[in-house]
C-alpha cells in the first residue's frame, strides 16, 4: 500500500529490513551498546557483516529515542540509522520515546540529503510495544513532520508479518481520514 503526503511517499510493505535493495537507509531496532543482538538488530548485524558493530558500538551507547548513523556495508544499501526503542512498560513515557525515534531518524536522514529509507516495527519484539499502539505512534510521527521534509521522497515501513502489515494498513487509513 503507498500514499502520497505532500509529495512524500508512505509505503507499507511485508519483508524483511535486510533485503530493501531501493532504499538508501534502513533503520535498525537497536539496543543501547549498538551490539548485534536479535530480532532486527541480529539480523541486520548478519548482514551488514562484522564491519557494522566495529562503527557502532563506539557511538553508543544510547538512550531511548535517541538515533544514530552508521555505513551499512555488506547490507545493500548506504547507511544504517541504529535507533534504541523503549522498553514498553518501563521506559516513561513511551509514546513520547518511540516518537523521538522516528523523529530523530528522519532528522538523521534528511542531515544526510538521503531520498529514501526504510523502519521496522521499533520496540514491538523483544521491547513488547502494542503492534497497535506503536503503529499509531509510527506513523502520526511521521505524517506530522512531512511539511518539513526537503530530500525523502519514499519512506517505506517494513512489516515482517501480514498481520503486522494489516494493522499499519488499518491505522495509516484512519489516520488519513481523521478518525484519529
Ligand atoms: N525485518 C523486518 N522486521 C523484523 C525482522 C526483519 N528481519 N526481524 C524481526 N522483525 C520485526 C519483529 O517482528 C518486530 O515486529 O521487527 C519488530 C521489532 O522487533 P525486535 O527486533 O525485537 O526490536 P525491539 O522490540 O525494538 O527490541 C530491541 O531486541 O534484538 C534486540 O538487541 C536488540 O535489545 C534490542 C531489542
Amino acid at each position: 500500500m503507498k500514499r502520497k503526503i505532500s509529495g512524500v511517499t508512505i509505503e507499507l510493505r511485508k519483508g524483511d529490513i535486510t533485503r530493501q535493495k531501493d532504499c538508501e537507509a534502513v533503520v535498525n531496532a537497536a539496543n543501547a551498546r549498538l551490539q548485534t543482538g536479535g530480532g532486527v538488530a541480529g539480523a541486520i548485524h548478519k548482514a551488514a557483516g562484522p564491519q557494522l558493530e566495529k562503527e557502532a558500538v563506539p557511538l553508543g551507547p544510547l538512550e531511548p529515542g535517541e538515533a544514530v548513523i552508521t555505513g551499512a556495508f555488506e547490507l545493500p544499501n548506504r547507511y544504517v540509522i541504529h535507533c534504541l526503542g523503549p522498553v514498553y512498560g518501563k521506559d516513561k513515557p513511551e509514546a513520547e520515546l518511540l516518537a523521538n525515534c522516528y523523529s530523530n531518524a528522519l532528522d538523521l536522514a534528511e542531515e544526510h540529503r538521503l531520498p529514501s529509507i526504510a523502519f521496522p516495527a521499533i520496540s514491538t519484539g523483544i521491547f513488547g510495544y502494542p503492534i497497535e499502539e506503536a503503529a499509531r505512534v509510527a506513523i502520526t510521527t511521521i505524517i506530522g513532520k512531512i511539511t518539513e521534509i526537503k530530500h525523502l521522497k519514499n519512506i517505506v515501513f517494513v512489516l515482517y508479518s501480514s498481520k503486522d502489515l494489516e494493522v499499519y494498513e488499518k491505522i495509516l487509513e484512519q489516520i488519513l481520514q481523521g478518525k484519529e
